[in-house]
């Protein structure tokens, strides 16, 4: 029961309908608009037709053009490694000292290892491998490992504390948490410890008594002269570098907590030469040993 009519006040037509005596004016979509829809709707038959639409109870409908991303990406990784191999395979077969000195093998190394550090290694280390807190920076020459090449290797492969039965470990005591020092002997040490890498805010007889709670409790691991140790992962204590942040608070953080920071093993993920590329990228980045 249309009612249209047209209204006195702007001479447009209405739609009929009213509500409480206001009227509806008729004003149509414009025809440009409306070619605009009706071309997308047929373009969209073409579309399901031509390429993958619809899912079905456990697929989906292909379309006649096969199109699958996955496919293709499956693809460019085949034949990126083929591509890959017989560099790989000369990488592999050259004693990796040498790779540095070989121009075409070591762009080589650069580029598969830097891909694949962006890929599996900067979450932890930052993109350019600049480190974050408990995350040791790889781009200066301050190694907490063994910093040559076959150090490297061995670091990536089997990882720090990471459960893996070659993996590197050792572990720093959490000398105040289980009690054993107490608070007045860890502050006093924490304040060598500062005295060690010459901080002007050392409080310098909290230092001296300290000096003897690190000959009885410290050396073992971090050295008579506070230079750390390699072979246990215990770091430099006389420079300016640190791993867990050179604030007295810090350092108190450590000696209260001895936390020991797990590096994942990839030797079950990475094979052998992508392992070797990423240890000649790594020991490039700010000078290996
Ligand atoms: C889950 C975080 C994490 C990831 C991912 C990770 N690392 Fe580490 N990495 C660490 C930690 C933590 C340490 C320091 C362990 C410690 O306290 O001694 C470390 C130490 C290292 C060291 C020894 C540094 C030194 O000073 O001796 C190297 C080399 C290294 N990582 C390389 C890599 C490479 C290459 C990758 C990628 C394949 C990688 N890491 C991925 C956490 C990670
Ligand atoms: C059993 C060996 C061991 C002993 C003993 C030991 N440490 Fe450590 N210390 C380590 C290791 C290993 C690390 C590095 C932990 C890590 O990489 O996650 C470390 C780290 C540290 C750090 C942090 C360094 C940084 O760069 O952030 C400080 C500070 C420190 N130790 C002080 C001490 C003091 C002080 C004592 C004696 C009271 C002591 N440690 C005794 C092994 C030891």
């Amino acid at each position: 029961m249309s009612k249209r009519e047209i209204d006195d006040h702007s001479g447009v037509e209405t739609t009929g309908h009213e509500w409480d005596g206001i009227k509806e004016l008729n004003h149509p979509l414009p025809k440009w608009w409306l070619y605009i829809l009706y071309g997308s709707i047929i373009w969209s038959f073409g579309y399901w037709v031509a390429y993958p639409a619809w899912p079905t109870l456990n697929s989906y409908t292909h379309g006649i053009l096969k199109n699958s991303d996955r496919a293709r990406v499956t693809t460019e990784v085949a034949a990126l490694k083929s591509a890959r191999a017989p560099m790989f395979a000369k990488m592999q077969a050259t004693p990796i000292e040498q790779v540095k000195s070989n121009e075409e093998l070591f762009q080589f190394a650069q580029e598969a290892g830097k891909s694949t550090f962006n890929d599996n290694c900067a979450t932890c280390h930052g993109a350019g491998g600049q480190g974050n807190k408990g995350f040791p920076s790889l781009v200066d020459d301050v190694w907490i490992w063994d910093g040559t090449y076959e150090g490297i290797r061995q670091t990536i492969n089997f990882g720090i504390r990471s459960g893996h039965d070659q993996a590197r470990i050792s572990a720093m005591p959490a000398f105040g948490r289980d009690g054993m020092l107490d608070a007045g002997q860890a502050g006093d040490v924490t304040e060598y410890v500062m005295s060690l890498s010459k901080m002007a805010d050392a409080n310098a007889g909290k230092a001296a008594r300290g000096a003897a709670v690190y000959a009885a409790n410290c050396v073992v691991c971090h050295g008579a002269t506070g230079a750390g140790d390699a072979a246990q992962g215990a770091p430099n204590l006389t420079d300016a570098e640190w791993l867990y942040g050179g604030s007295r608070a810090d350092i108190a953080a450590q000696i209260h907590n001895g936390r020991g920071g797990v590096m994942p093993a990839w030797s079950a993920k990475l094979d052998a030469e992508t392992v070797t590329a990423l240890t000649v990228y790594v020991h490039s980045l700010g000078g290996g040993k």
